[in-house]
């Protein structure tokens, strides 16, 4: 590098720099893979390098968060700052000087900020039509009915789009503000036919959206006649990325600095508003979408620990656990509250008040507390396959960090299942090492059990297949194999490859991985083998029932008498029946 600055064009900054130099110095070492060198990534908790970056195309991607880019949004979201900032930390990095004459920043700040103002305009016509309207009755009963006043519709300068078609577009036509930034932002759009424009938002409320720093860069609108979508967003701009936003984050300057022990994070922008109202100012919605490895980007930069407060529907359980991926994987920890009777926050304060809220905020649980019993619902009511619950348990642990919590977490889930911890830890492991994604080894992680074994043999042994040997193997199969096993019936001639085509999608996946794995009883049938795996399973299956009679068995709380002594002497009855088929 010379000691002399050199002056040079915006353009030019990334064929001018190194990403590999500066990652390299300003996070960790890298080492060559091919033409491409690998690292640690720093966007999500790395345990094997998988930040690959190629120093001839100046690019970088993570292929297990996803992350990608160049110098200039590598060092954006590496040092959370703005563009400009980067570029500026780039050429102090390199000594470079950029060329005065390029306004490109200055431009764009300065667009920025036209928009933003734009929007902060348009809030205030809403806002005035909400409060001044003579329409909006309608909208003024449903703010009452979820519990806003007067004050709170001026103070969160909540509006309403009247129910014109032109309301909008006329207004910023009388007051000469900048049409194209208003379609560009999606508040009016253009007729396909003689390319007019006319409004986006038409008879909703609205709700203006704040960055951080409390400027309004987009709107929420609610239909207000039942009109399907329930939400509407103005569009993704350049100040609007709904991957990125999370409603409410402005009330965190309320907090003066202070780091909260938590943030909330709630479904809908009335639970945001609400709790804002009891005081709770350090509480974030994500506006309908899943929560992305963006959102745990920003949410790290209020808090590290996380409530979800979530509907309790499945939708809302989907969600939370859903996210546990993006939350733990960004280092964050994730808790959960469930509120009773299927109650959202703003509902629960308005009916119970602030004090029975803030009462139950205590209820607070560890996400995996929840999810492994979640789990156990699945298990035991919906007849998911162990295998499967583990596999579904491994996924979500993978994402978590800190060893001990992992241990904790894990013997609960060992208890929970009575399942071996050392096989647990073995898969984990497993899951761990290696580089094909952990989906991936989910999906090629397949051993036959003994009734796959067994149907395995009888169908590819045509000349000596047995009817009866079939009826044996169906008494004991499950469902998937059940399928499988009503085709062969009907013909016992039929060739495996046959059976795959007479198969559903599903099924013909399933039993195709039965032929492709092998076994150690390769294109010989035994009699003998077949009725081995029928007995061996009828064990195991027997076994199954045990364990999930001694589930519910500890379980007491959630047992009537009657119902315990149900299924103690279930328990007697399957033991006595192990006993049987043992001798
Ligand atoms: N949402 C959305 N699009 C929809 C429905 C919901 O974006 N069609 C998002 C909104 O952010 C909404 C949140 O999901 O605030 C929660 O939805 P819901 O509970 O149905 O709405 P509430 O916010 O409770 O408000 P209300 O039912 O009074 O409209
Ligand atoms: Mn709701």
């Amino acid at each position: 590098m010379s000691s002399e600055k050199e002056y040079i064009a915006l353009e030019d900054i990334l064929s001018k720099t190194s990403i590999t130099k500066y990652i390299e110095t300003n996070w960790s070492p890298l080492r060559k893979v091919g033409s491409n060198f690998i690292t640690l990534c720093p966007f999500h908790d790395d345990k094997k390098p998988s930040l690959s970056i190629s120093e001839e195309k100046g690019l970088y991607h993570c292929f297990s968060c996803k992350a990608g880019g160049n110098l200039i949004t590598f060092v954006k979201e590496f040092k959370n700052v703005s563009s400009g900032e980067a570029i500026k930390d780039i050429c102090d990095f390199f000594d470079i000087k950029i060329e005065l004459k390029e306004l490109f920043i200055k431009d764009n700040t300065k667009k920025i900020s036209q928009l933003i103002k734009l929007n902060s305009i348009i809030a205030k016509l809403y806002n005035k039509v909400l409060i001044e309207g003579k329409s909006s009755q309608k909208a003024i009963q449903y703010l009452k009915d979820r519990g806003f006043t007067r004050k709170d519709i001026i103070d969160n300068e909540i509006g309403l789009a009247p129910e014109s078609w032109d309301f909008l577009v006329k207004f910023i036509d009388q007051r000469n503000l900048n049409l194209g930034h208003s379609e560009e932002m999606g508040l009016i759009k253009k007729k396909e036919k003689n390319h007019s424009y006319f409004d986006f938002f038409r008879n909703r409320i609205i709700f203006p959206i704040k960055n951080r720093q409390g400027n309004i860069i987009a709107f929420a609108g609610r239909s207000l006649n039942n009109e399907e979508p329930k939400y509407l967003n103005s569009k993704e701009s350049q100040i609007f990325s709904k991957r990125k936003i999370l409603y409410g984050s402005n009330k965190f300057s309320l907090l003066k600095g202070k780091k909260p022990k938590f943030v909330y994070i709630v479904e809908g922008y009335t639970d945001v508003l609400m709790m804002n109202k009891i005081g709770i100012n350090n509480v974030v919605a994500s506006m309908g979408t899943s929560l992305t490895n963006e959102h745990a980007n920003e949410i790290r930069k209020l808090s590290d620990r996380v409530v979800l407060i979530f509907d309790s529907d499945e939708a809302g359980l989907n969600a939370s656990f859903k996210s546990i991926e993006p939350l733990f994987g960004n280092g964050i920890d994730v808790y959960k509250l469930s509120l009773p009777d299927s109650f959202d926050p703003c509902d629960f304060i308005k009916i119970n008040g602030k004090s029975a809220f803030v009462n139950i905020l205590k209820n607070v649980e560890p996400i995996m507390d929840s999810y492994i019993e979640y789990l156990k619902i699945q298990y035991l009511e919906k007849n998911k396959a162990l295998n499967s619950i583990i596999n579904e348990f491994l996924s979500k642990l993978i994402y978590i960090s800190d060893v001990f919590k992992k241990d904790i977490i894990i013997n609960n889930f060992c208890s929970t299942f009575s399942v071996s911890k050392t096989e647990v830890e073995k898969k984990l492991n497993s899951l761990n090492s290696g580089s094909s994604s952990i989906d991936e080894k989910i999906k090629t992680d397949f051993h036959l059990s003994p009734i796959e074994i067994a149907l395995k043999v009888f169908v590819e042994n045509i000349k000596s297949r047995d009817a009866n040997l079939l009826k044996e193997i169906e008494e004991v199969a499950k469902p998937e194999i059940i399928k499988i096993i009503d085709i062969i019936k009907k013909d016992l001639n039929l060739e495996p490859a046959k059976i795959l085509t007479m198969l559903d999608d599903e099924s013909s996946k399933y039993f195709s991985n039965i032929l492709f794995t092998s076994t150690e009883f390769n294109n010989e049938l035994s009699a003998n083998i077949i009725k081995e795996c029928v007995v061996k399973t009828r064990l195991d299956n027997l076994k199954e029932i045990k364990r999930k009679i001694n589930m519910k068995l500890s379980n007491a709380k959630g047992l009537s008498p009657d119902d315990e002594k149900a299924l103690l002497s279930e328990l007697n009855n399957i033991i006595k029946e192990e006993k049987k088929i043992k001798s």
